[in-house]
């Protein structure tokens, strides 16, 4: 694959670069990119398997064959990342922020090294509203500031490690992505077995907002960030209509027709190893997505009830 000496304007046509390809995002992204025709290659951590594959292991410094950097990619999407579901022992804690931040320093300084015609255009980066912190009923836009504890510290690292691609003169977007809601995967998927049998119910008072996006929602923005020039820095990657967990609980048991009468209570969840109880499920982010709205872009899922019945039929 080369590309070398390709002009700015054809580069649009250069594939694609994905990093957690294989993922919830990652393969929808991908499916959507194919579909209309774009050329797409995964960065993978184990042996690549094909040319449209480049095995690297982010988290280790030591950058590909150069061969595989050779032709000019268009655009790079990271998403690679631990799952943050999962038991948070000091393990699970240190792979959720090193695979993200040492991930993306890596990355974005080694993009930054290419010579400037091998350059993408534009980096976007997976972020979380986790970054926002819990912040109770407060309304939060891109300029809203970072929370305290684990994720949003996490966020604001995983965030702050892309500056090489940014001073490289690389456009970079962190996409702050709410709860992504498919039953592909993620967290409904998780959710639905306990609402299927009846035995759903809200977390601790349920009064912790919650930001989601459906999947397709998310896949468009990213591909809306990727072909808007104008575009940089944060962006909420969330639904424009926030719910309570307790709205949350209601929504999916009236949508799988099954009650949700058994709340799990904070001090349970507050007992989980690592404070992911605190720090994820009793947390409470009302976040908007301002950055989108300001540029009218259209969610074909903009409600819960709406982004819930698509989910649960596909
Ligand atoms: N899904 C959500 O609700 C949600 C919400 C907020 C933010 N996000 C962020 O959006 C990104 C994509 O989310 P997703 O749901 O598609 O994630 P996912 O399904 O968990 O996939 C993430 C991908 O990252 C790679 N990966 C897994 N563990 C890794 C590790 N220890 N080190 C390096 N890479 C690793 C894997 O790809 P390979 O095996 O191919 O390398 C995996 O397919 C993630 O960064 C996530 O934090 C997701």
């Amino acid at each position: 694959m080369s590309f070398t000496g390709e002009s700015v304007a054809s580069a649009a046509n250069n594939p694609v670069l994905i990093t957690g390809a294989s993922g919830l995002v990652g393969s929808a992204l991908r499916a959507a990119l194919s579909t209309k025709g774009r050329s797409v290659v995964s960065l993978v951590r184990r042996g690549a398997s094909g040319k449209n594959q480049i095995h690297w292991d982010l988290t280790t410094a030591e950058p590909p064959d150069a061969r595989a950097f050779s032709g000019r990619f268009s655009a790079v999407v990271h998403l690679a990342g631990e799952p943050i579901m999962g038991v948070w022992t000091a393990a699970k804690k240190r792979h959720i922020y090193s695979s993200r931040v040492d991930g993306t320093r890596n990355l974005a300084g080694y993009l930054a090294g290419l010579p400037g015609e091998l350059r993408p255009e534009v980096l976007v980066c997976a972020s979380a509203v986790g970054y926002y912190g819990n912040r109770g009923d407060e309304v939060l836009t891109e300029s809203s500031g970072a929370g305290t504890g684990f994720l949003p510290e996490t966020c604001v690292a995983w965030e702050a490690a892309a500056q090489p691609a940014r001073d490289a003169g690389i456009r970079v977007v962190h996409l702050r992505i709410g709860i992504v809601l498919s039953s592909a995967g993620g967290a409904l998927t998780a959710m639905l077995p306990a609402f299927r049998f009846g035995l759903g119910g809200r977390l601790g008072r349920g009064n912790q907002w919650m930001s989601w996006i459906a999947l397709e929602d998310l896949v468009a923005v990213i591909q809306y960030v990727l072909s808007n020039a104008s575009i940089s820095g944060a962006v909420n990657a969330v639904a424009p209509n926030p719910v309570t967990n307790a709205d949350f609980t209601r929504t999916l048991a009236g949508a799988l027709n099954r009650p949700a009468a058994i709340p799990v209570p904070s001090f349970a969840l507050k007992l989980l190893p690592g404070g992911m109880g605190r720090g994820a499920l009793l947390s409470s982010a009302r976040a908007v997505p301002e950055v989108l709205s300001r540029l009218k872009f259209g969610f074909e899922y903009p409600t819960l009830e709406h982004a819930l019945q698509h989910a649960l039929v596909t």
